[in-house]
């Protein structure tokens, strides 16, 4: 059985409830910290650790928090970041609303390595329950001691709030969720300056994932030497993976990093095969921004090698072959699924979810949804396929913020490995691809 560390408990009765979470351990790495480490203290043992922020890019956390400027003297702040809105990522939701301890948590810790007094938890605004979940453990954290002035006696004071944001993806985006949280709309900066820098109110911000910040109490307790020997190379500790599609058991799975794709797809242990008398035909892998691949590049590398559930394998061969851990929303398709209606899907989400600012994301998120939407619904031109390329080539890297890149690279992706698909719908009379057909191989022979 694989170790878990943060979804250990979680299914146990009343984990939601201070009491019972501490009678499992809960908040010890708030005693620790605050009464036997020094706020650097805690930064090292993240360094140590190894653990790489898990809402999506992967940057070192320790690395991440050595950036905020604690000389200036001015207020710093730590602020979560559970927007979680992109299509196939489901995993903060599930870990904030069945044991929301571990964040409260999490955020007091880290927030005292920071040498925060004033934190933030910015919530997709849909997900009023986890809002309410939340809410009720900070009160409890209050109650106890561990949240408001003088933490268990040490002198340090800290204040934690939890705010709805609007439903915006790219209030996701580090600096857009700044400025929503600033209650402006949530527009990315131009960067640098980094958050670390000037961030909330212009002063020294953090921002970190949920997953990131709930991986925090498991690393002071049990130091970031421990953490570093789960995973391997530079994928250190475990990931939450949240699984759909046609999957025989979807669900959330927290892996050692490091398991090969082809079995955490087709073991019992994690989601058991592709489902009854079908086979898998494509994944994407980290969520709809991370580039697809083809069933036979996901579960081998192009050397041959297995693919392993880790950064640097999937991301083996760059993006001519490989593609990205993501923030872990691994969506499996099988021969059933048409790539041009799935990429058309996505590119529809990133047209309406650009904010605009930049004109290759707004223009070129809304060409793309129109060119796939014609080529999916039988009116596809010869020329559609080169221009959707050259359409993505022009958003990749000439935006403010990577919505552009997270955009562009599931359509270059489709395009680089099931071009024939996007052919056979463009050159079948328009009856034979009315939305829903399916390119098959034996349609073309
Ligand atoms: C459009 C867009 C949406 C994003 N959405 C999220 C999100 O919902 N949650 C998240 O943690 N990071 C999201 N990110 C990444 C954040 O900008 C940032 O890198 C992350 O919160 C840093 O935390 P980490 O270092 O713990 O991963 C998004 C990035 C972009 C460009």
């Amino acid at each position: 059985m694989a170790l878990k560390i943060l979804t250990e408990h979680i299914n146990v009765p009343g984990i939601k409830t201070l009491e019972v979470y501490r009678q499992y351990g809960g908040y010890r790495s708030v005693e620790k910290a605050v009464k036997t480490m020094s706020p650097d203290d805690v930064v090292e043992e993240v360094k140590k650790s190894g653990l790489r922020g898990r809402g999506g890019a992967g940057f070192p956390t320790g690395m991440k928090w050595s950036f905020i400027d604690k000389k200036s003297g001015n207020p710093r702040y730590l602020v979560c970041n559970a927007d979680e809105s992109e299509p196939g990522t489901f995993k903060d939701r599930y870990l904030m609303s069945n044991n929301p301890h571990a964040l409260v948590e999490g955020m007091i810790t880290s927030s005292y390595a920071l040498g925060a007094n004033l934190s933030y938890i910015y919530v997709r605004g849909e997900l009023l329950y986890v809002i309410r979940i939340l809410q009720k453990a900070i009160d409890e954290a209050y109650a106890a001691g561990y949240l408001g002035k003088n933490i268990l006696g040490s002198g340090y004071d800290l204040d934690l709030h939890v705010h709805p944001g609007g439903g915006a993806y790219i209030c996701g985006e580090e600096t857009a969720l700044i400025e929503s949280l600033e209650g402006k709309r949530g527009n990315p900066r131009n960067k640098p300056p980094f958050p670390a820098v000037k961030g909330l109110y212009q002063n020294p911000t953090v921002v970190n994932n949920v997953e990131t910040i709930a991986a925090v109490p498991w690393i002071v307790n049990n130091t970031g030497d421990e953490y570093a020997k789960i995973g391997i190379g530079r994928s250190t500790g475990t990931k939450l993976i949240s699984a759909c599609g046609h999957l025989q058991k979807q669900g959330i799975y927290e892996i050692e990093l490091g398991v090969p794709v082809e079995e955490f797809i087709y073991s019992d242990e994690y989601c058991g095969g592709i489902r009854k008398g079908h086979e898998l035909k494509a994944v994407v892998a980290g969520g709809s921004s991370v580039p697809i691949l083809p069933a036979h590049l996901i579960l081998k590398t192009a050397n041959g090698e297995n693919r392993l559930m880790t950064y640097e394998s999937l991301a083996d061969g760059g993006f001519a072959t490989g593609t990205m851990l993501g923030s872990g929303g691994f969506i499996a398709m099988d021969e059933t699924t048409c790539i041009v209606r799935n990429t058309w899907n996505f590119a529809r989400f990133y047209s309406h979810e650009s904010c605009g600012q930049c004109s290759p994301c707004r223009e070129g998120t809304g060409w793309m949804e129109k060119v796939l939407y014609r080529i999916e619904h039988g009116q596809g031109r010869e020329h559609d396929i080169d221009l959707l390329v050259d359409v993505a080539k022009k958003i990749e890297g000439n935006t403010i913020c990577p919505l552009g890149d997270a955009a562009a690279w599931p359509v270059a992706a489709a395009i680089r490995h099931f071009r024939h698909e996007f052919e056979w719908h463009i050159r079948q009379p328009q009856e034979a691809t009315q939305p829903g057909a399916v390119y098959r191989e034996q349609v073309l022979v």
